[in-house]
């Protein structure tokens, strides 16, 4: 068995939450193509509808029509969406919205006090469960606040950028390395008054709505990233992945794949509405190990559990370190990856903030612990397709947090 064919993804998730919420902040109708189909997405789109944002469906497309914003009569439900809760709840408290925000059992279990914290310096009151979700936030009068991010987290930084358009004056984010960039580049091209510059990002009030736009989501780069990596360790693969999101601060994963020794030729790159957009080719070469630390980190925070599968099929030392985050996102991913790939005969340690692995190892067949953790389902399913015996995963369903159909597509590039 290979993996061949043209890939189709579905558009790029982190793209897809920012554009429903700049299009309720503009002034009348967006028309939003290739949105993300993942139930994260949709926790976005449900949460705005319930602060008052019509948006229909029009064949494929979403159509948002921008308004002020109203209390919901309900808390906001956001899922398992760490991207939802954290952008909202500085867009929600810069637009002077009292809202409660709860989500399922894994977003109550992850920090929001790394926003919680600065929305306060800023003057939102608000009540919170130790840091964590229940929120609720009241209508408050925010000061501009110059932040020092302790994080390299683009959660973190748009939050208080968003929560920035609401404030008294000028807000300033620097961060310690830079995360993605959406948030910026979009602002800036819908007409606020934004700056960035390296690490640092600036915004100021804004005193008119943001222009409606017309956007096709890019492919999502992070969801291409699990096919790519099969393409890489299954010889006689070769994928065609066209429309995805090329952005620099996303495509480090493509860049360790190469410097893996994997084929990844961009056969093509383009601007379109800001971003960066690519066709790519990835095939089959043998790999050899590779060394990721913490400057590495943010440009491939999310593809880190498919790497450590790729790394598996790799000649040598793979080690990642400076990647503590891992710990809280939708599960501990750092015990999620090296309990599993343990479970499947890897030569794996773990550390506080990463791990080893030694290869290549001839995987096996088991059963696998999602934590309901998308990420984890998507990369165990690809370790799958090199294992001797079958994976089976406790709950394949979870993949559809970011991609429904990512079992439909890789049985279709099975040849
Ligand atoms: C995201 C930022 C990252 C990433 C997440 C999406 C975003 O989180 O892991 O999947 O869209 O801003 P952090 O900001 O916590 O690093």
């Amino acid at each position: 068995m290979a993996i061949k064919g043209t890939l189709k993804l579905p558009g790029d998730k982190s793209i897809s939450h920012r554009a429903l919420m700049f299009a309720a902040l503009a002034d009348g109708e967006s028309r939003i193509s290739d949105l993300s189909t993942g139930t994260d997405v949709h926790s976005t789109r449900k949460c705005l509808e319930a602060c008052g944002i019509d948006i229909r469906d029009d064949g494929d497309d979403a159509i948002v029509k921008g308004s002020l914003f109203s209390n919901p009569a309900e808390p906001l439900d956001c899922g398992n969406s760490g991207t939802t809760i954290r952008l909202l709840l500085g867009l929600l408290a810069g637009q002077g919205i009292n809202a409660t925000f709860i989500g399922d059992e894994s977003l109550s279990a992850r920090p929001m006090n790394r926003i919680l914290d600065p929305l306060s310096q800023m003057g939102l009151k608000c009540e919170n469960n130790d840091g964590k979700l229940p929120v609720t936030i009241y209508q408050s009068n925010l000061n501009s606040i110059e932040y020092d991010s302790p994080i390299a987290s683009a959660q973190v930084k748009s939050a208080i950028l968003l929560a920035g358009l609401g404030a008294s004056g000028v807000t300033t984010v620097i961060e310690p390395a830079l995360s993605r960039d959406h948030t910026e580049k979009m602002l800036q091209g819908l007409g606020a008054e934004f700056s960035f510059n390296g690490l640092t990002a600036t915004v100021s009030p804004l005193i008119s709505p943001l222009e409606s736009f017309k956007l096709s989501v890019p492919g999502d780069s992070s969801t291409g990233a699990f096919f790519a990596a099969a393409a890489a360790m299954i010889p006689g693969s070769s994928i065609i992945i066209d429309r995805i999101l090329w952005n620099p601060t996303r495509i480090g994963f493509y860049s360790t794949l190469y410097q893996m020794g994997a084929g990844v030729d961009c056969l093509d790159q383009w601007d379109e509405a800001g971003e960066r957009i690519g066709k790519l080719n990835v095939f089959y070469q043998s790999l050899k190990g590779v060394h990721i630390t913490k400057e590495d980190i943010p440009g491939l925070i999310d593809e880190l559990p498919i790497i450590a599968i790729l790394a598996t099929q790799a000649e040598g030392k793979t080690e990642v370190s400076g990647a503590g985050e891992l710990r809280v996102k939708e599960c501990d991913r750092i015990h999620a990856i090296c309990s599993n790939l343990e479970r499947m005969g890897a030569d794996i340690e773990e550390s506080q903030d990463g791990f080893i692995i030694h290869g290549p190892k001839q995987l096996n067949g088991a059963e696998i612990e999602t934590f309901h953790d998308h990420r984890i389902a998507m990369a165990f399913t690809i370790a799958g397709l090199v294992a001797n015996g079958d994976v089976m995963l406790d709950y394949p369903e979870c993949a559809s947090i970011s991609f429904p159909e990512f079992y439909n597509e890789l049985e279709r590039l099975k040849q």
